[in-house]
């Protein structure tokens, strides 16, 4: 396979410096503030079932397939995707101006954590005062006023109110090190990771380590743990497992296909990928276990001290379980200004690789398109995502940071892009190019099944969960758009804006031209291939998207209406099977199958999932939705232990698993001969 540019690109200095980067960007806020919560809100133990699943069918195998596709054409995302067709640079710019809206509201988080440790440090010099400290049940609330009275003067609803300027200046110092981490290019990054990656993993192993000997820890444990089975039922513990393995590995948002971009020709991807998935589960599973052990420890202070305050009322806390519960938990133990230096100096670490990684990818789209120079986008990109961060630095500004937040990462932002990214790939370009790309430089082979992950599996099951979520939001009674008292929902009118804006733009940065493109290395497209049988199947796959229409303005609670979406599923199934045999039949690997055919088939796996969608939207309308109470714990079951024990083996298991791999490979001459670094 001749390769698609030899023109010298900036490289990564070495296989590790690849690596750090990208656990860099997977690695974040995500995981220490993410998902701790997410596990103990959506069924403790019970929710590593979906995430595990997620992680492993679709996570790993969607960052395999955007280190191939960055490595293979040598492009950040935008013109990755137009090797593939003029049309695809559309999907490319989509991610790219998602990831721009959240580089405008990170950093606002990374603020409140400077300004933190700044409290922190204070408190270490002023012999261990932290100002939020206090005792029991009043602690808490002590602890809550100050972040949200005394820190963010905040106040509820959607006006904006004054902007606080204390956080100002922690933002603009959140920038400035993100820029300074990127300004000489990914060489620096490659070198700045070693730091930024080791040490938020060396503060969550002393926190860990730390929690787990306190006494009272296995009580926070059994929390964090003991899985509530019921919560398998309700369609969000899904929604937010899928959710969170594509924000934590930092899918979709074009940054993976950036960062492979610059990854030298002989490099490893299979194994890479891999790795760095397991790595991302790990830290967010330790850092989970260093929270509940570290809010058991409180549970069980506060116990003896006569105050008692159990783990369910500060875990409840949820999104600012970081900066109320964690900070209040710390301030009842030993030594807690140090550890709460230690704490935000982690969540620091840990998030600014993740925000830079967006913005060299914003950066990196723009530099490929125009060819303009780094040194002059690179500021302009900062001045503006430091300007958009002044609407959330304000008294109301969380709130909004939260409904930002929730649309990029719900039905509009990841989801529908990761959806159209394996459709498009699998079925409008050439999948197993890909595959052969990365399978001859990996330490390991991905098998034929690779294709049909990515064209069926994966798209199935992303559709189906977008389709839910459809639904789910577009029921009147939901409030969505308008609410109960018939007022238009302003919130979500101004996400579902900024998201809809998103392809907008796309579209325009598409059609404009840019320097730096070099048509004759866009693919022709002219495959003709099986279109006498492609306008058949493509007919078919039509006409099953009219009945899923007719279905939604049919009465669906009729009984038979079950039967009809269930037979509509498996037919559509079959057009799926036949679309994906035809496109192999006429020659996938050279792009020839005609245009119906690999339209046919995209139509046919959105059918399948609206189909399913439908079915589960009706399904589980019958089941109830309240959460159960929570019960107090005072013990790990042994059931606990078991999944303590579980995920742990897999974590080891599977690095260990990849390494091996990788040394095996190293060691056998022919992989020798592939993976030595190449000159810089
Ligand atoms: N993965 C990062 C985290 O878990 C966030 C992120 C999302 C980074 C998207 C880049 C792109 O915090």
């Amino acid at each position: 396979m001749p390769e698609l540019l030899e023109e010298q690109r900036e490289s990564w200095g070495t296989r590790g410096g690849f690596i750090l980067a990208a656990v860099g960007s997977a690695v974040g806020l995500g995981n220490l503030w993410g998902f701790p919560y997410k596990l103990y809100t959506y069924g403790g133990g019970a929710f590593l079932i979906p995430y595990i699943l997620a992680l492993f069918i679709v996570g790993i195998p969607l960052l395999i397939l955007e280190f191939s596709l960055g490595h293979f054409t040598q492009r950040a995302a935008p013109d990755a995707f137009r090797r593939g067709h003029k049309g695809f640079e559309v999907i490319g710019w989509w991610g790219i101006i998602l990831g721009f809206v959240i580089i405008t509201y990170y950093p606002v988080i990374l603020a409140y954590c400077f300004s933190f440790l700044g409290y922190s440090i204070a408190g270490i010099f002023s012999g261990g005062n932290l100002p939020w400290a206090g005792q029991g049940i009043e602690g808490v609330e002590k602890a809550r006023n100050f972040f949200f009275d005394n820190y963010l003067h905040y106040h509820e609803g959607l006006s904006l109110g004054s902007i606080q300027w204390d956080i100002v200046w922690m933002l603009v110092v959140s920038w400035l090190a993100m820029y300074l981490s990127i300004f000489k290019g990914v060489k620096l990054v490659g070198k700045i990771v070693w730091i930024t990656v080791p040490v938020p993993w060396l503060m969550l192993l002393i926190l860990a380590i730390r929690g787990l000997t306190l006494e009272g820890s296995s009580q926070g444990l059994a929390y964090y743990l003991q899985p509530v089975w019921s919560e398998l039922a309700k369609p969000t513990t899904w929604r937010y497992a899928f959710g969170q393995v594509f924000f934590s590995l930092s899918l979709a948002f074009g940054v993976m296909i950036t960062y492979a971009s610059f990854l030298h020709r002989k490099s490893d991807i299979n194994n890479n990928a891999a790795i760095i998935g397991l790595a991302d589960f790990a830290t967010s599973f330790v850092a989970g276990l260093a929270v509940f052990a570290t809010l058991g420890a409180m549970a069980f202070a506060t116990q003896q001290a006569g105050t008692p305050v159990p783990v369910e009322n500060v875990a409840k806390e949820g999104p600012s379980l970081a900066f109320v519960a964690f900070p209040y938990a710390l301030a009842q133990l030993p030594y807690s200004a140090w550890f709460s230096f230690v704490f935000f100096f982690a969540l620091i670490t840990l998030g600014i690789d993740s925000a830079f990684s967006i913005t060299e990818s914003v950066l990196a789209s723009i530099v490929d398109k125009t060819g303009w120079r780094r040194a002059i986008v690179l500021p302009v990109i900062s001045v503006v995502g430091l300007g958009f961060g002044f609407f959330y630095v304000t008294q109301g500004g969380l709130n909004w940071l939260g409904i930002v937040d929730g649309f990029i990462n719900g039905t509009w932002g990841i989801a529908f892009l990761g959806l159209l990214e394996c459709t498009t790939l699998g079925w409008l370009w050439r999948i197993n190019t890909l595959r052969k790309h990365a399978n001859s430089r990996s330490d390991w082979r991905l098998g034929w099944w690779w294709d049909y992950l990515i064209r069926i599996v994966i798209p199935i099951l992303l559709g189906t969960l977008f389709f839910w979520q459809l639904f789910d939001d577009l029921a009147a009674e939901s409030g969505f758009i308008k609410m109960p008292d018939g007022k238009w929902n302003l919130a979500n009118l101004v996400g579902l804006g900024i998201v809809s804006i998103a392809p907008v733009i796309a579209i325009i940065l598409t059609i404009v031209k840019g320097k730096g493109e070099n048509e004759h290395q866009v693919e022709k497209d002219l495959p003709t291939d099986g279109t006498g049988e492609g306008i058949g199947v493509f007919a078919s796959s039509v006409i099953a998207a009219g009945v899923f229409v007719a279905l939604i303005f049919t009465d669906q609670m009729k009984s038979y209406i079950l039967w009809v979406i269930f037979g509509m599923a498996i037919l559509s199934t079959l057009g799926v099977l036949y679309s994906s045999y035809l496109v192999d039949k006429h020659g996938n690997s050279r792009n020839e199958a005609s245009w119906f055919v690999r339209w046919a088939g995209l139509i046919f796996v959105l059918d399948v999932s609206a189909f399913l969608a439908i079915a589960l939207n009706l399904l589980t309308k019958a089941v109830k939705t309240e959460k159960a109470e929570p019960v107090v714990r005072e013990m790990m079951s042994g059931i606990s232990m078991i999944v303590l024990t579980a995920a742990l083996v897999l974590i080891v298991g599977g690095l260990g698993w990849c390494f091996y791999k990788a040394i095996a490979a190293a060691a056998t001459e022919k992989t020798m001969e592939i993976q030595a670094p190449e000159e810089d």
